[in-house]
């Protein structure tokens, strides 16, 4: 069966937790300490998290992001199924050994012979395909990532050339929510949900599409809530937005404050369709 004859068929109804853009170590030993709790409370099959900010991996707010070995197996110890990235999954120095995981997907649409863009994930007697899309809109020049390819004709490349088991979620990692909606809407029927993520300030309502597409413009950064919501200080961006040399500041600094979950639960049904697409915060 190609994407094109509607949902992907997994065995039975499955629970899927997608968490969005974890920012530094102590937000993701957070998530990880708590891992095990959120998956018997909400009877989890699978659990999804977007990883790409999860350690500081150098000086530069803009390619110091990344991901460590010794966070991703934290996050993997933990019983983390799938780490999915973003424009980020390119920096620091540990980029090659994160790449080769099995569990971590990188970005699809893009030319990168390391690590792969999509990952089945099967047990518990039933299956989930993760996928992790890049917009260009999220990336910037200078950037250690690849440029990524639009993502309507990259879509219709998957769709001919994967194979896609089970129920399948896409985190789109994109900067314009219109840009997010505008692909889940184009795919509803195809996939079991769509996740936005990157911009880190989650958007409120969880939508499910006419065909059964889950969908949410922004599941929102896991790490400490500062003043704007995006677990940095903002001073790099600030400088960089009044176009001054924000390489002359001190090293940037995550942000202080309460510790938020950016994170939606996704009931599929076995047909692949989404039921139920819930906040959980
Ligand atoms: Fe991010
Ligand atoms: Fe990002």
């Amino acid at each position: 069966m190609s994407a094109t004859d509607g949902h992907r068929r997994p065995a039975r109804a499955q629970r899927v937790l997608c968490v969005g853009d974890v920012v530094g170590e102590e937000a993701a030993r957070w998530l990880a300490g708590r891992v095990p709790q959120l998956r018997a409370d909400h009877g989890l099959d699978w659990v999804v998290v977007n990883a790409e900010n999860c350690a500081v991996t150098g000086p530069n707010p803009m390619d110091g992001f990344g991901m460590t070995v010794e966070v991703v197996d934290e996050l993997l110890d933990a019983g983390v199924d799938a780490i999915t990235g973003g424009n980020h999954s390119w920096d620091g120095p540990d980029v090659d050994k994160i790449l080769a995981y099995p569990q971590v997907v990188r970005p699809l649409n893009l030319e990168e012979d390391r690590g792969q863009g999509l990952l089945a994930l099967t047990g518990r007697d039933t299956t989930l395909t993760v996928i992790n899309l890049l917009s260009p809109t999220a990336e910037l020049p200078g950037m250690a990532a690849p440029m990524p390819r639009p993502l309507w004709p990259s879509w219709q490349d998957i769709v001919a050339s994967h194979d896609l088991p089970g129920a399948v979620v896409i985190d789109l990692h994109g900067e314009s929510p219109w840009e997010k909606a505008s692909f889940a809407a184009a795919i509803d029927g195809q996939v079991a949900g769509v996740l936005g993520t990157h911009t880190h300030d989650p958007t409120l309502r969880g939508h499910i599409l006419p065909a059964g597409t889950g969908y949410v413009t922004e599941l929102g950064m896991t790490g400490r809530l500062g003043h704007t919501g995006g677990g940095f200080d903002p001073m790099h961006f600030v400088a960089k937005l009044r176009g001054e040399d924000h390489t002359t500041l001190p090293a940037y600094t995550l942000a202080e404050g309460p510790l938020a979950l950016g994170a939606v639960v996704l009931d599929i049904d076995p047909t692949g369709s989404t039921t139920a697409i819930t906040r959980i915060s």
